[in-house]
């Protein structure tokens, strides 16, 4: 290799490197902000779950019920959110994955489940040389939306805050609710009590190799069925859509009803 082609790599791999700290600095920048339920963290209304510790639990056999139930450990950082970032184009997409232990009935008798995954994502455009956060996609049951600017609520003006529905834990962008299984009535009421979690207190990487062992294990058995976020079709971040489901507000997936941007690409 010439020298002058030896510097360019030299050069061109610390461009690399430098983006990688710029991404991640931006992953803990827009990182969401959750607000949950009055009554998360009792009788089996679960917070965010460390899903390596899940992940070693059931690969040791034991299949007991794994609810975190210590709001502690959710205010204090104890507890990771997971993360991964692609650049489309002029424009950086962020995800953000939260593991749930389980998922408690949304009514009187249905709805609960072990282990449960959702996702918020942010897309932060023109991220090389005017980074804004833009359109926040939000994750529930097995749908999603997306709002822009201004119809989403923001803390500490750059983190995009996300109410958890109490028993299936998706993510929406407004509290409220009525408490049943429908699409969008799982309750959400922070109340007085107001819990919340800073997701940047603890972020880890997702990574398809050399991250956590679970995130490279392609067994859907230890999520009871699921597949882990390294595993599934939407890590490719720059061929989301804005929302699947009905259009109409319906009881089943009408994740478009509440899309500012249709189904149109993210
Ligand atoms: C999650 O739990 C594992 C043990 O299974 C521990 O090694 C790891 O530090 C925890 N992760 C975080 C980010 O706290």
């Amino acid at each position: 290799m010439s020298s002058t082609g030896f510097l360019g790599c030299v050069l061109f791999s610390l461009l690399l490197a430098g983006h990688a700290a710029d991404i991640e600095e931006m992953a803990y920048k827009y990182a969401p902000y959750f607000r949950f339920d009055l009554v998360e963290g009792e009788g089996g209304f679960c917070f965010p779950h460390n899903a390596s510790d899940y992940y070693h639990v059931r690969k040791a056999g034991d299949a007991s019920r794994q609810c975190n139930e210590d709001y502690a450990t959710v205010s204090n950082g104890d507890i990771p959110t997971y993360w991964h970032a692609m650049t489309c184009g002029y424009h950086l997409h962020i995800a953000y994955w939260t593991f749930y232990g389980y998922n408690h009935d949304c009514d009187c008798c249905s709805g609960e489940r072990d282990a449960w995954w959702e996702f918020v994502v942010v897309k932060v455009r023109d991220w090389d040389l005017q980074p804004h956060m833009h359109e926040v996609m939000f994750g529930q049951k097995k749908g999603w939306y997306t709002r822009v600017p201004s119809h989403y609520e923001v803390h500490d003006t750059t983190h995009p805050v996300a109410y958890v529905g109490k028993a299936s834990h998706g993510t929406y962008h407004d509290d409220g609710g009525t408490g049943t299984c429908c699409y969008f009535e799982d309750f959400r009421n922070p109340g007085d009590l107001d819990m919340s979690m800073k997701t940047w207190l603890n972020l880890v990487e997702l990574k398809q190799a050399g991250g956590e062992g679970w995130m490279e294990d392609a067994d859907a058995d230890v999520w009871n069925g699921l597949l882990a976020p390294t595993f599934r079709s939407d890590w490719d971040l720059c061929s989301l859509v804005g929302c699947t489901g009905s259009f109409l507000q319906l009881c089943g997936t009408s994740g478009c009803h509440k899309s500012d941007i249709g189904d149109d690409p993210f």
